[in-house]
């Protein structure tokens, strides 16, 4: 009867064992068949038409996932759903290419051979249990599932590609070589895959390799069954599984860990492990272990990638000091794609993947406090907070002060007993080349701790927050805008891509913030329809699809284009009764073409009309040759100009029109105007807005829409949730601001600032023109509005992060009046206008 329940436990454990495992696809020994379709095409392979991994991007496919979740369960996506959603669909380590073997029908010359993968197998099978069963995998395109899945996924690519004589060079300003180069291979670490080693086994019956020992084989010829890292080792890999940011390069796969346990945190024994373990390989160690216990979020992060070095680097090291940390950089920094090391040995923690493991564990051990603050709080949001000036709610903790937080959040002992205890496990799970007693194991594990400890306050070159904290008006203001970008194409997509780039990174195109659309100068076809994901456009826009777009820059149908464009937009927004609250912006990037005398005086009569018909609407030049051929054709000329000069780095030349672009007002419209001008009725239209901490918003209400008198007519603010705002006005000075660097400059802005503390703010526009005789001489009402006190309590989809406040714009009783709209306008005034002009 004993016998049979044991038994029947055993069944059972083995079956849940299988279970497991069963759901668990990225943990097994195969490139999963969900991402297979990353790995049976050469196209992914190069890494240029993955999309840019920066953190934008990661982001913004985050944003994609979530709202895909919200939609189709009707709730919103928690970060613990997502994170390890994400984790369990996307990430395998250690994806490496076997060497000489070439695609056929069936093999697929990629597995998970490299030393990263055994570490995540425990993590995705025991540490961090889940799966992506549900995820929405059609709310992403292939392209975007697979780059998310190498953002996640660490692994190296040693192999040789032929451009090292180029790009080994000029990454030598990082650090020097550290280890001699040799045209022998060495052995590069301690680890043997698991198919590796059955191979090398059965051909050599190469069962107990001492240290030396290999070392003496590898002197004969190892090397041609060093299957998966080829015959030539490159002189500086390339690295994958990376998300650049503007505070350091970070392993996306770690930090992603790290928010996931720190969200479904354990504390595992480590003896239940070693179980585990040793069911599944019994190695026959000796069990006398400690009743050391592992957190899930130290394994997940800076003492996972530690126990790779005890394990993997140590052993062979022949007595040298542990060596953490390897530089390297990327060849493009507005579309990272290739990140190349510099230096080909001890690759077991880099620079990134220490930040992100440091990153995760800062995030992880402070998540949950940071959840019970905000209880809604979703990745996409923790991600934005955590890589800001800002940082996360009101703690100060973002990625440039990882540094100041290293030994907050990872105190010496706790990292060395978290690396102890889970390199024990890991050695279960890893095939070494050496057999380790676990006292040497400790003492290796504290050397690894050791190095980590003295390297990251010294040796991790990041950027500090002193160097990126605010500095301009540019910094304060969150962007919204409409823009729409009007592309020459013939600029040679490789050559302008960059300037582009750069520009609408800098733009918050996301949902429920700016819209980018993208045409084609010379006859104003779509290139990008009109999206909240730049992610569309890095798909959409590359050199096959610019080059079946006509070349050339035609400015009346540019004109035409926009005008047509931005009617439907203001009848979309009548639609909706929407005030707007974006920036309204045609971006026109012509190359050297020149206007003929005919377009250009079409254009200014065009351009006249629209500013009477569109009045928010602004144009802005970045161009080819002599900018200045476009000064009658802009409103202010020593402002809205730009020249592109191929050459100069893209955050000198395209920063200026970033910055240009995102210190447009945003515009305040009264929605019943639509497109024609003409409102028959009155009454209230309202908009929700959102303002961060430290941020201004700017905005104008232009004076087509006060410039007739009216009763009742307001613009009025109402705080929600008892907010305190700090509210400016003014009527000739654009950005109105208390407090700001350009006001003590300039001593006589006319401004007036208002506090106001969970009531309301109203501007009377009733009279506002008075005295004045046609619309363009009455000024514009140019507006700012700035919170005064913290929050944490923004739930709606539209905050970009929960410490923004919700305040309520409104339009009482507005009016519409275009100079090209008789009948909108009140005749009495127009007769008055009109006489007026004759007068003068
Ligand atoms: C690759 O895999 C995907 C998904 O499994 C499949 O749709 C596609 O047809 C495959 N392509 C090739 C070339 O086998
Ligand atoms: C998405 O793909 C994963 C991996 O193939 C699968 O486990 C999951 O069930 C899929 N999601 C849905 C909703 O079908
Ligand atoms: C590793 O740690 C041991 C014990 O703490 C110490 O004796 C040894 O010197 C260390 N090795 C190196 C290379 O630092
Ligand atoms: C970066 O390096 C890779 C590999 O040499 C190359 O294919 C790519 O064109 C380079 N990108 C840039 C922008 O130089
Ligand atoms: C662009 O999007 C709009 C609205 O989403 C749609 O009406 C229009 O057909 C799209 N145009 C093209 C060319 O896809
Ligand atoms: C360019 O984009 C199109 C459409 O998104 C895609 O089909 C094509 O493969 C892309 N070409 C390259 C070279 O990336
Ligand atoms: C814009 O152009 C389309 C197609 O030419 C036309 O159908 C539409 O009426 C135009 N919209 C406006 C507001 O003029
Ligand atoms: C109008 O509302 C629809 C549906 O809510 C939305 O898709 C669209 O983007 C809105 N348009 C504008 C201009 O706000
Ligand atoms: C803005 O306020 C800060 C502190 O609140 C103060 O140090 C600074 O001098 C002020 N700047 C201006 C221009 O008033
Ligand atoms: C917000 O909170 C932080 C930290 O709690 C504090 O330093 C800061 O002054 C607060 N800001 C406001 C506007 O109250």
């Amino acid at each position: 009867m004993k016998l049979q329940q044991l038994l029947a436990a055993v069944c059972c454990l083995a079956a849940a064992l299988i279970l497991k495992t069963k759901a668990q696809e990225n943990a097994m020994l195969q490139i999963p068949p969900s991402l297979v379709e990353c790995y049976n095409t050469s196209y992914f392979m190069n890494r240029d038409n993955r999309l840019p991994a920066n953190m934008d991007t990661l982001i913004s496919l985050i944003e994609k996932v979530e709202n895909s979740y919200a939609a189709s369960s009707g709730v919103q996506a928690d970060i613990r759903t997502v994170s390890v959603a994400l984790l369990h669909r996307f990430r395998q380590d250690g994806i490496k290419k076997a060497a000489g073997i070439n695609v056929a029908d069936g093999v697929i010359p990629y597995s998970p051979t490299g030393f990263q993968f055994p570490k995540l197998k425990i993590l995705l099978s025991r540490l961090i249990p889940g799966n992506a069963n549900t995820f929405p995998n059609s709310s992403l395109t292939r392209v975007e599932r697979c780059s998310l899945h190498f953002m996640l996924s660490s692994t190296f690519d040693t192999r040789t590609r032929g451009d090292e004589n180029n790009v080994c060079n000029q990454l030598s300003q990082y650090r020097a070589q550290r280890l001699p180069r040799s045209l022998k291979k060495e052995h590069e670490n301690n680890f043997i895959s698991a198919s590796e080693w059955l191979e090398a086994r059965s051909k050599r019956g190469r069962s107990s390799d001492s240290v030396s020992k290999y070392e003496q084989l590898g002197e004969l010829d190892y090397e041609s069954d060093w299957a998966y890292a080829g015959p030539e080792t490159s002189q500086c890999p390339v690295e994958d599984g990376l998300v650049r940011t503007r505070w350091g390069t970070i392993s996306g796969g770690t930090l992603i860990a790290g928010i996931a346990a720190g969200v479904q945190q354990q504390t595992v024994q480590l003896n239940t492990l070693l179980t585990l373990a040793s069911q599944r390989r019994a190695r026959g160690r000796s069990q006398s272990q400690t009743s050391n216990t592992i957190d899930n979020r130290w394994a997940a992060t800076l003492a996972g990638e530690l126990a790779e070095v005890t394990l993997v680097q140590l052993p062979v090291s022949n007595g040298n000091p542990a060596s953490v940390g390897a530089t390297g950089g990327w060849n493009d920094t507005v579309l990272p794609h290739w990140y190349f090391l510099s230096q080909r040995n001890n690759l077991e923690a880099t620079d990134a993947e220490i930040r992100g493991g440091l990153d995760g564990l800062i995030l992880a051990k402070n998540v949950a406090s940071w959840r019970t603050q905000a209880p809604s709080l979703k990745l996409s949001q923790l991600l934005r907070m955590y890589y800001s000036t800002n940082g996360v709610l009101s703690s100060g903790i973002n990625a440039c002060s990882r540094q100041n937080q290293f030994t907050n959040v990872a105190p010496s002992q706790e990292m060395e007993d978290q690396t102890n205890a889970f390199a024990l496990i890991l050695d279960r799970e890893m095939q070494l080349r050496v057999t380790l007693q676990p006292s040497l194991i400790s003492q290796f594990a504290g050397n690894a701790t050791a190095s980590l400890v003295t390297y990251v306050p010294q040796s991790l070159n990041d950027v500090s927050c002193m160097a990126t904290s605010n500095l301009d008006l540019t910094d304060a203001i969150t962007p919204m805008t409409n823009l729409y970008l009007f592309l020459d194409t013939s600029w040679q997509y490789s050559t302008i891509v960059d300037y582009i780039a750069y520009v609408i990174q800098q733009l918050n195109i996301h949902p429920y913030a700016s819209t980018i659309t993208m045409l084609s100068a010379q006859d104003g076809s779509i290139i990008v329809n009109t999206t909240n994901y730049i992610t569309d456009v890095y798909q959409q826009w590359n050199a096959t699809t610019q080059a079946t777009y006509t070349q050339g820059f035609n400015l009346p149908n540019v004109l035409r284009t926009i005008q047509n464009l931005t009617q439907y937009l203001m009848n979309e927004e009548k639609t909706n009764s929407s005030l707007s609250g974006h920036s309204l912006v045609a971006l026109i990037i012509p190359n050297q073409q020149t206007i003929n005398d005919g377009d250009s005086s079409y254009a200014t009569t065009e351009i006249q009309y629209i500013q009477e018909q569109i009045p928010d609407l602004r144009f802005i030049y970045y161009g080819g040759g002599s900018i200045q051929r476009f000064s009658s054709f802009v409103r202010d000329p020593t402002q809205d100009l730009f020249s592109l000069t191929l050459g100069s780095t893209p955050a000198t030349s395209a920063g200026p029109v970033a910055k240009r672009i995102v210190q447009i007002p945003r515009r305040v419209i009264n929605p019943r105007c639509g497109s024609t001008w003409y409102t028959n009725s009155w009454g209230t239209d309202q908009t929700a807005q959102y303002v961060g901490p430290g941020k201004v918003n700017f905005y104008r209400v232009s004076s087509n829409y006060f410039f007739g008198a009216g009763a009742n007519r307001y613009l009025t603010i109402q705080s929600q949730n008892g907010g305190t705002y700090t509210i400016c006005t003014s009527r000739t000075y654009a950005w109105p601001q208390q407090n700001s660097t350009t006001l003590s400059t300039t001593n006589s802005i006319d401004q007036s600032c208002t506090q106001i503390s969970g009531n309301s703010f109203s501007y009377d526009l009733s009279n506002a023109c008075e005295g004045y005789y046609t619309i363009t001489q009455c000024p514009d009402l140019y507006l700012s509005v700035q919170a005064t006190s913290n929050t944490t309590s923004c739930i709606q989809d539209a905050c970009q992060t929960p410490d923004q406040w919700r305040y309520i714009m409104s339009m009482v009783n507005m009016g519409c009046y275009s100079g090209v709209s008789g009948i909108a306008a009140s005749l009495l005034i127009i007769v008055f206008a009109i006489l007026a002009l004759r007068l003068i």
